[in-house]
């Protein structure tokens, strides 16, 4: 695939989308969104990918939705991009194999959204994250208003989203929105190593983890934990799970096929 407002590559087994509007510190604008969408399907199908690192050229990680977009918007219209924004992040949230944000910079609005789709969250130093929608008049309209309370609670949220601010990688992390904050330089060979930790374990295995708390934070505790017995007996028929086990007896590395 080709792409205007992304980069995407692939080296050892890990995809990275670069959103790369630098000049407008990585506004997503509807086209960038689209491909945003593209991408991740991209990722998701090939087999030489096993997990995606999401990140920003230049100085931000995404500054928002593109705002001499929204300016004009009708009503429906705002309604219909906000539907189809969403729609292309539940992909990265439901995407079976890992997303990783690797947050370089500015990670606000659509972009502090975007950042939570995914699995997990690494922030240099020097981010700033929050939601400043109501400074535009606006409501968060890609998911904010939902998974930050979900991430750092009703309250933490409501702060963040009543007033707008932005907050540093280490604030941001006291909260629970990033998970991890490291130098600048340090940024990528954390979020690689991290990646490469986790695409070492079995495929399916991590596919079901994903979806059992995707399905399970949408449900109640006795519900999810069916959904969790589910794919525990399920991955009982597959080899990796065999493979897992004798690898462990036998003292040896597993060698997961995903099957
Ligand atoms: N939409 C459109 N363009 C944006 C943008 C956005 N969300 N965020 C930044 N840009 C553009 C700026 O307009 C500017 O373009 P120009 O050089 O053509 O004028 C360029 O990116 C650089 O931004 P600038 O504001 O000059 O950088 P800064 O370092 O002074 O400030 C921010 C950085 C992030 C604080 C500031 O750009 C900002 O507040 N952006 C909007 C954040 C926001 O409200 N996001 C939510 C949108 S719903």
């Amino acid at each position: 695939m080709s792409y205007e407002f992304l980069t995407f590559d692939v080296a050892d087994r890990i995809a990275t989308i670069t959103v790369n509007r630098p000049d407008k510190l990585n506004a997503l604008n509807d086209a960038t969104i689209a491909e945003l969408g593209v991408a991740i399907d991209e990722a998701v199908r090939r087999d030489d990918v096993a997990g995606v690192l999401l990140t920003g050229a230049g100085r931000a990680f995404v500054a928002g939705a593109d705002i001499s977009e929204l300016e004009s918007q009708s009503p429906l219209d705002g309604q219909q991009r906000a539907r189809a924004g969403q729609a292309v992040f539940r992909r990265f949230e439901t995407s079976p194999k890992p997303t990783i944000a690797v947050i370089n910079g500015f990670a606000l609005g659509g972009g502090c959204e975007l950042a939570m789709s995914c699995h997990v969250r690494i922030a240099s130093e020097k981010a700033k994250l929050g939601q400043p929608e109501v400074k535009l008049g606006i409501v968060p309209g890609y998911g904010g208003t939902q998974r930050l309370p979900r991430l750092v609670g009703r309250g933490a949220a409501l702060k963040l989203l009543l007033t707008g601010d932005m907050i540093d990688a280490a604030e941001a992390h006291r909260l629970g929105l990033v998970d991890q904050v490291v130098a600048p330089d340090a940024l990528t060979e954390t979020a690689r190593a991290l990646m490469t930790s986790m695409i070492a374990n079995a495929p399916l295995a991590l596919a079901g983890c994903i979806e059992a708390v995707n399905r399970g934070q949408d449900t109640d505790l006795v519900q999810g934990c069916t959904i969790e017995s589910d794919f525990f007996g399920l991955l009982s028929a597959t080899s990796d799970m065999r493979e897992g086990m004798r690898a462990f007896l036998e003292k040896r590395p597993a060698n997961f096929t995903g099957r």
